[in-house]
């Protein structure tokens, strides 16, 4: 079987791959709404600081481990320890489930773009896009467009559907990025938001603005859900993965930090609030397009790089499932995707319904499925799948072989590999412990008695390898 697995035609195909996996709504969509509401720089400042300490290491790790094992996100876990696929599992199922929740979101970008190819949106924005989300039909019909998309690509396999897709896509949304980068940037009055987001304001940065920033990382780079183990699966034993493990975060921030330029200056030209929430490139950012010259072109090329971003992405959270199936059950590409992408279909369904009949209805802990499904991927599943992540790189798997992993046998000089052990062992299972617990309603003292018994912990186990003749840290 291993010998039919699917390998990247490039390193560059790879790279660019993995950085359209990483760089998607959470850049374009989340990242400056979540500026906008946590106070801009300071949340910004906080979020580089992470993707610094955190990013390079645990993307580097879970290349590693794909790598290793050869296999979809269970099998190389297990391969690399017997019994450790159930981490696999876990990013599986969270691919599976925000999949469901994100085809929604990437079909209503669908439907902005017809908006603006058909001249542009009539009537007040808030009540129109409150209107579409809500009309039944219509935005479930948009999203199974996408799911349609995604799956014609997945299915052409990994050098033929999934880099070739990427190698087209991303260039462009480079490019029309840029585009409206300067188009934003030249608006009168246009410093005011470029401020806003650029200069840190330190008395904002709060717990709750540095637990934000941190669960944005792990989404942003599509970490701890299997799709860097499934990515680099597919690599040949002699790319460079720090490289790589260097450049994709890089591109995946850069997107991010344009985007920010991108929305909030305008938002702030023309007047408007950059507190919008989820709406903020649905609502505000067509007010913005409707009163600036050629609004309607900048719009249209808007939202089509917004649809790259997200094709890239929802194309690696099928292919992760799809690799799965395919590896474990010994099904045919075509059929796996086939089934993968028709369970989406039915669960996207009560999720576009979430903003229309559904609104209401409270599935779970009093909230509605779609808030449902994405608190319990954000707050749980990814920062669980983080934090099963360090550990199994910091205290499973054997160190030694790590290093060889990572240094292509020895071949590549990581001198930094110490630093690197010691931010994934016990910086990296902290905040996520933290996260974790927190998300789970501990609180205040207990929180922190509890992340003192999770550091003994750790020193005790880092004792136990170094008696067992392993080489710590
Ligand atoms: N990283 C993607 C984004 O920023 C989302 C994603 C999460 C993709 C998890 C794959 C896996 O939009």
């Amino acid at each position: 079987m291993s010998n039919e697995r699917g390998k990247w035609g490039s390193s560059i195909g790879f790279v660019l791959a993995a950085a359209g996996s990483a760089i998607g709504l959470g850049n374009l969509w989340k990242f400056p709404y979540l500026a906008g509401k946590n106070g801009g720089g300071a949340f910004v400042l906080v979020y580089l600081s992470l993707i610094v300490i955190l990013g390079f290491s645990l993307m580097l790790g879970e290349m590693a481990i794909g790598r290793r094992g050869k296999s979809d996100a269970y099998g190389s876990y297990n391969n690399i320890k017997k019994g450790w696929g159930v981490i696999g599992v876990l990013g599986i199922l969270a691919c599976f489930l925000i999949y469901s929740y994100y085809v929604v979101i990437a079909g209503w970008i669908l439907k902005y773009i017809g908006i603006f190819v058909t001249g542009g949106l009539s009537g007040d924005p808030v009540n129109y896009f409150s209107d579409f989300i809500a009309s039944g039909t219509s935005p479930i019909i948009y999203s199974f467009v996408v799911l349609v998309v995604t799956a014609a690509i997945v299915l052409k396999g990994v050098a033929g559907g999934i880099e070739k897709a990427s190698k087209i896509m991303m260039p462009i949304l480079f490019v029309f990025m840029l585009v409206i980068v300067v188009r934003s940037v030249t608006l009168p009055n246009a410093s005011v938001g470029i401020k806003y987001f650029l200069k840190p304001d330190f008395s904002l940065i709060t717990p709750q603005v540095v637990i934000a920033a941190l669960g944005q990382v792990f989404f942003s780079l599509s970490l701890g859900m299997g799709v860097m183990v499934t990515y680099g699966s597919y690599l040949p034993s002699d790319t460079k993965l720090i490289k790589s493990a260097f450049y994709i975060p890089v591109l995946d921030t850069a997107i991010a930090l344009l985007a920010g330029l991108a929305i909030l200056p305008a938002v702030f030209s023309f007047g408007l609030e950059p507190t919008a929430g989820p709406g903020l490139i649905f609502i505000t950012l067509p007010k913005v397009f409707s009163a600036m010259p050629f609004g309607n072109i900048f719009g249209i090329i808007f939202f089509l790089l917004v649809l790259f971003a997200a094709l890239t992405s929802t194309i690696s959270l099928l292919e992760v499932v799809v690799s799965f199936v395919v590896d474990q059950f010994k099904m045919d590409r075509k059929k796996a995707t086939l089934l993968v992408s028709v369970l989406i279909g039915i669960l996207a369904i009560p999720n576009s319904n979430s903003f229309g009949s559904m609104a209401d209805v409270k599935v779970f802990f009093g909230m509605n499925f779609f808030d449902f499904l994405g608190y319990v991927t954000d707050n749980l599943l990814l920062p669980a799948g983080g934090l099963f992540l360090c550990i199994f790189i910091g205290f499973v798997w054997n160190r030694d072989e790590v290093k060889k992993e990572i240094t292509n046998d020895g071949e590549i000089e990581f001198p930094m590999f110490s630093v690197w052990m010691i931010g994934v062992k016990y910086l990296g299972i902290q905040l996520l412990s933290l996260i974790l617990l927190q998300a789970v309603g501990v609180q205040n003292t207990a929180l922190v008695y509890a992340l003192l018994t999770i550091f003994v912990v750790q020193i005790l186990c880092g004792r136990l390898e170094g008696k067992r003749g392993v080489k710590t840290v």
